[in-house]
């Protein structure tokens, strides 16, 4: 480097990226009201989404009836209230089921809803010993397997027995026939 170049070089001003009034200005400006926004969205979004994020019971059991009211090979229906969530709605439909005790003493509970486009059956209507589909004319034995129209057995409710009671579940698919 040449004596003449070192004098030049020594004497040029260093530059500082400064950042001007307006600028800073415009960056404070913006992230306060980006965090007050945030602060007053953020609840608003938590509220509107947390009947979603709530875990679901899944798998209670409502009571239904007492066991001494149960027969032995002939189906009886009996109605009851489950209590459901489903996001913001809350309700208590009436269901029904059609409880009976097989020849073994062992409590099973049909479910009422056609397996064809979901008319609500019933027992010994118009065949004696056969569920009946009164719409078009879906046949079921006690079991609930479908012997006409029908393509599926009629679904089974999860029963437990506690002191005394019947209890039913989910609705699950047929498992006698
Ligand atoms: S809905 Fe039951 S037979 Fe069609």
């Amino acid at each position: 480097m040449s004596n003449h170049e070192y004098q030049e070089t020594a004497h040029t001003p260093v530059k500082r990226k400064e950042m001007s009034r307006r600028q800073f200005l415009a960056y404070t400006l913006g992230g306060a009201t980006a965090f007050m926004a945030g602060g007053a969205v953020l609840p608003m979004i938590r509220f509107a989404v947390d009947p979603l994020l709530e875990k679901r019971a899944g798998g209670s059991f409502v009571k239904v009836v007492e066991e001494s009211k149960v027969k032995v090979g002939e189906p009886t229906e009996f109605k009851f209230k489950i209590h459901q969530v489903d996001a913001w709605y809350v309700s208590d439909p009436e269901q029904a089921a059609w409880i009976m005790k097989d020849d073994n003493g062992k409590i099973f509970a049909l479910s009422p809803v056609c397996k064809h486009l979901g008319c609500t059956i019933g027992w010994n209507t118009t065949t004696a010993n056969q569920y009946v589909c009164p719409c078009h004319g879906a046949h079921y034995t006690v079991d609930g397997k479908n012997l006409s129209v029908a393509p599926a057995p009629l679904d089974e409710y999860q029963v437990k027995v506690e002191n005394g009671f019947v209890y039913l579940g989910d609705i699950i698919p047929n498992t006698r026939v």
